[in-house]
C-alpha cells in the first residue's frame, strides 16, 4: 500500500489526542483534522432538524475550521460555535449517532478531503484503522480513566462549563464502552500503531515522543 503524509492519533476520550494533534500541526506546519468535531457537528445540526443531505452539505461547505495556537475555532455563518459543540451533551449525542452507518459514510469523504499535499494530522477513533489506513505514522494514545476525567474536568472548567466529577467520569466510561463495542469502526489500535500510555506523562513528554517518531517516518 502506498503510504500518504498523514499522522493519525486515535484513542479514548480525553486521552490528550487533541492537544497532541495541535502541537504536531503547529510544529510541522501541516493541516489538522479533529474528526470528533465532525461527529459533534452532525449532532448539532441534527438537533437543529436538518436532514442528512443538508448536514453533509453544511459540514462540507458552510463550516470553517481555523487552528489558532492551541484551539480550533469552528465557525458557522461567521458565528463561533466551538463552545456549543464541545459540551458533554453534544458529545453524548454524537457518540449515539456515530454508531449509524449512514452517519459514518457521510463523514468519510469529508474526512479524506482534509488531506492535502502538505500533510495532515488527524485525530479520532478510527483514523488509523478505517479513514487513513494508508497513513505513514499511527499513534494510539491512551491514559487511565481517572487521569482522563481529570483532564476533561479542567478543560470544561476552563471553558466556563459547569461540571460534576462523578457524572463526568461515568459519561466518559460509558462513551468509551460504546466506542469500543460498536459494530462499525470500533475503537482499537491499528496493527501498525505505536501505543502510548500517557497516564504518567506530561503533554510535553507525549509530544516529544511523537515528534521523534514523526521525524523518523517523515524525513
Ligand atoms: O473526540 P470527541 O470526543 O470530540 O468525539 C465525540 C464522539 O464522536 C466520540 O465519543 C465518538 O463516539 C465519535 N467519534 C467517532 N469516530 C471518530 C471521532 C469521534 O465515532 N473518528
Amino acid at each position: 500500500m502506498k503510504k500518504i503524509n498523514v499522522i493519525t492519533i486515535d484513542g479514548p476520550s480525553a486521552s490528550g489526542k487533541g492537544s497532541l494533534a495541535k502541537n504536531i500541526a503547529n510544529q510541522f506546519g501541516i493541516d489538522i483534522l479533529d474528526s470528533g468535531s465532525l461527529y459533534r457537528l452532525y449532532a448539532y445540526f441534527t438537533e437543529l432538524k436538518f436532514d442528512s443531505v443538508e448536514i453533509q452539505n453544511k459540514i462540507s461547505n458552510e463550516i470553517k475550521f481555523e487552528l489558532k495556537d492551541m484551539s480550533i475555532d469552528i465557525k458557522y455563518k461567521s458565528k463561533n460555535i466551538s463552545n456549543e459543540i464541545r459540551s458533554e451533551d453534544i458529545a453524548k449525542f454524537a457518540s449515539k449517532l456515530s454508531t449509524r452507518s449512514e452517519v459514518r459514510q457521510s463523514l468519510y469523504s469529508i474526512q479524506r478531503n482534509f488531506y492535502m499535499q502538505k500533510g495532515l494530522v488527524a485525530d479520532g477513533r478510527d483514523m488509523g484503522t478505517v479513514v487513513f489506513k494508508d497513513a505513514k505514522l499511527k499513534i494510539f494514545l491512551t491514559a487511565s480513566i481517572e487521569e482522563r476525567a481529570k483532564r476533561r474536568y479542567l478543560e470544561l472548567q476552563n471553558r466556563g462549563q459547569e461540571v460534576n466529577m462523578p457524572d463526568l467520569m461515568a459519561d466518559i466510561e460509558q462513551r468509551d464502552f460504546k466506542d469500543r463495542s460498536r459494530d462499525l469502526s470500533p475503537l482499537f489500535p491499528a496493527d501498525d500503531a505505536h501505543i502510548i500510555d500517557s497516564s504518567n506523562m506530561s503533554a510535553e513528554e507525549v509530544f516529544l515522543c511523537t515528534k521523534k517518531l514523526y521525524e523518523k517516518e517523515f524525513y
